[in-house]
């Protein structure tokens, strides 16, 4: 068979193989075969050398133009397989563009961070700023600075969390701290109020929870008189119940006032007739109050002769669990949305 026949056929062979194939692999497979270095047509090609000056200028003319034409063929197929390829998976992975989507659901605000804006605001509302303190204290601050020495019983009632870090370092049992922090940092006249966390080594029953939130107020002005306090906790109370209510103010004991009280105020609920929020007694507790010890003045470098002031605080939870008729203080914590989306 002569050279020209033999490269027609190996044409026709190839073309063959390659119309065939119906996945890419064994693609590269025929380009070994039919154009690789141990194939056919190379051969064809090495041998050209013993040939006629004319018939290796035709020969080798023919074997190059059918190896392009091979390549075509390949090239060509592999674009076509490519081509069904991508076709098949597109018609597999239909996207259905009418399914509903994954709703990202809105969340809100918990309601002890909402109670404690709307107690900022009615503050912000009468003068007062906010300021902040730290949760891990020292002895000094939490108890001593405020007229509450080592042997104080009133120490007893807010047993907290030391830590070992050194045996005066704890975690805050009252915001009554911040009163000290501010009055060593900032000169008089003074209108603060400090929300934060607050903790008690108490066992936890629906009423307790180690963890809770305090609200502190704080204003140390020249001649500052208890009528002015009591004025300023009514304006509150009528504020965050929405309407005026009765209040009283039951004579009690705080290390850090003098005198102090207790601020009561006519139930919401029932306005005084009884109810169960209220346990029957138609009134509610609210908040401890009092005049600034004079003590507690001049420890923090207040001179009482010339100033003098009210301080109150009171528990964030408490307010919130009056305010929504809410009977254990562990749902604020639970996390529990069929809780918390109520609010
Ligand atoms: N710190 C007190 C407590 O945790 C609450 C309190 C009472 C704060 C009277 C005051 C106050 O500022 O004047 O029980």
């Amino acid at each position: 068979m002569s050279l020209e026949q033999q490269l027609k056929d190996l044409e026709q062979e190839a073309a063959r193989d390659i119309a065939a194939t119906d996945s890419l692999e064994p693609l590269e497979e025929l380009r070994r075969k039919h154009l690789g270095k141990s194939g056919e047509i190379t051969a064809i090609l090495r041998g050209l050398a013993k040939l006629e000056v004319e018939e290796k200028k035709k020969i080798g003319q023919l074997a190059n133009e059918i190896k392009d034409s091979i390549q075509n063929l390949l090239d060509n197929r592999r674009k076509g397989l490519e081509a069904e390829a991508l076709s098949a998976r597109l018609s597999q992975e239909v996207i259905d563009v009418t399914l509903p989507g994954t709703r990202s659901e809105l969340g809100h605000i918990h309601p002890l961070t909402q109670v404690t804006e709307e107690i900022i605001s009615i503050f912000y509302g009468m003068g007062f700023t906010v300021a902040e303190g730290p949760e891990v204290e020292t002895d000094y601050f939490n108890f001593d600075a405020l007229n509450t020495p080592k042997d104080h019983p009133a120490r007893d009632e807010q047993d907290t969390f030391y830590t070992n870090v050194r045996p005066d370092v704890l975690l805050r049992s009252q915001t009554s701290t911040v009163q000290i922090r501010v009055m060593n940092s900032k000169k008089p006249p003074l209108r603060v109020i400090s929300p934060g966390r607050v903790y008690r080594n108490e066992e936890v029953n629906a009423r307790k929870y180690p963890l809770f939130h305090q609200l502190e107020g704080l204003l140390v002005d020249r001649d500052v008189t208890f009528g002015q306090l009591k004025g300023t906790l009514n304006a509150f109370i009528r504020e965050l119940f929405g309407k005026p209510l009765k209040t009283r103010f039951r004579p009690d004991f705080f290390p850090f006032t003098e005198p102090s009280a207790e601020l009561d105020s006519q139930c919401p609920f029932c306005e005084g007739s009884g109810c169960r929020t209220c346990g029957n007694r138609g009134w509610l507790e609210l908040l401890g109050c009092g005049m600034v010890d004079p003590n507690v003045l001049q420890g923090a470098g207040i001179d009482p002769e010339e100033w003098s002031g009210f301080a109150f605080g009171m528990g964030i939870e408490r307010l919130a669990m009056l305010r929504y008729g809410i009977n254990d203080i562990r749902h604020f914590y639970n996390n529990d949305l069929r809780f918390l989306r109520q609010f």
